[in-house]
């Protein structure tokens, strides 16, 4: 995610509940409409986070999702 882990925590999460252009990061309560999961679960390695051949575990993306439903608290 373009420079999010240098901010500060507060800015980090304000950024990821941000929006990238017009498409939200993190949509609160919404996975499947944020950004992040559509990177996280692509099948297109140009456009999958994070970089690279291998997903990330299922398990993490899993928890990461399970977050954004119950409404990504910080
Ligand atoms: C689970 C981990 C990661 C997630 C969820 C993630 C998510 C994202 C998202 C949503 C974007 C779209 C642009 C934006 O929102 O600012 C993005 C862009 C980007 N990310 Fe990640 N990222 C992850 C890990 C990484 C890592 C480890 C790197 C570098 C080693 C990286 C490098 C980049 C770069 C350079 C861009 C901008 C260029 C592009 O759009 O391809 N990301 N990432």
């Amino acid at each position: 995610m373009g420079g999010l882990v240098f901010q500060d925590p507060d800015t980090a999460y304000a950024l990821l509940l941000g929006t990238q252009g017009s498409h939200p990061r993190v949509m609160r309560g919404n996975p499947s409409c944020s950004l992040i999961v559509e990177k996280l679960e692509s099948t297109d390695p140009a456009f999958r986070m994070p970089p690279g051949p291998t997903p990330l575990p299922e398990a993490a993306r899993c928890d990461i999702e399970l977050w954004i439903a119950q409404g990504a608290a910080r």
